[in-house]
């Protein structure tokens, strides 16, 4: 943390620190462990900075706000607020302040990609982790038709599927991955300010 007022830079990083204690999901490996694998994924995929960004956060609304925010929790434990909402939701309105418009869009997305894909694809449901299709359920279950043609249609959506298919993949238990001080220089440059410009 750099001396002074922590930046949101600090904050974030703090936070990925804390999640590396929190199991991530009904998975084998801890969120932090599931960012880092997620961001990873994206990048040997020679995805752009941004979209390796929206990997590294998607699931920042689990571990950097006030966990009765959130509805969409896989530990079933504690209790939401009314005014709760999805982790992808929280999440995506942390960052938006600080990142384009479409690395927050992206993280917005990444439920919505697992419901499009549960409508398009039958056999993606049935690859899915006992955790994402207890949480899918809470975000709303497989698209309608209207809706995935709604979406298709968006520049950012096959992003948002490749996303998700890292998503899915980033819960191997042991996987080796570099630490999350490797991702603070990408961090520290949208977020290296105490409050967005
Ligand atoms: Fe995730």
């Amino acid at each position: 943390m750099s001396a002074g007022v922590p930046t949101m830079a600090d904050r974030l990083l703090d936070a990925f620190l804390g999640s590396a204690a929190r199991v991530y999901g009904g998975e084998s490996v801890s969120e932090l462990e599931h960012s880092l694998q997620c961001a990873e994924l994206a990048r040997a995929a020679g995805a752009d900075e941004d979209l390796q960004l929206a990997c590294l956060l998607h699931d920042v609304g689990r571990f950097a706000v006030d966990p009765r925010e959130i509805f969409d929790k896989t530990d079933r434990r504690g209790t939401a607020l009314p005014s709760a909402r999805g982790h992808h939701e929280v999440g995506a309105d942390l960052v938006a302040p600080w990142v384009p418009e479409r690395v927050a869009w992206l993280i917005r997305m990444h439920a919505e990609a697992k419901r499009y894909l549960c409508a398009t694809e039958p056999a993606y449901y049935d690859g899915l982790s006992a955790g994402s299709r207890f949480t899918m359920a809470l975000q709303g279950g497989a698209m309608t038709p209207e809706e995935v043609s709604r979406r298709a249609r968006h520049p950012w959506m096959a992003d948002a599927l490749r996303l998700r298919r890292w998503d899915d993949l980033a819960k191997v238990p042991g996987k080796a991955t570099e630490p999350i001080e490797a991702w603070a220089p990408l961090l520290r440059q949208h977020f290296g300010r105490v409050r967005p410009i």
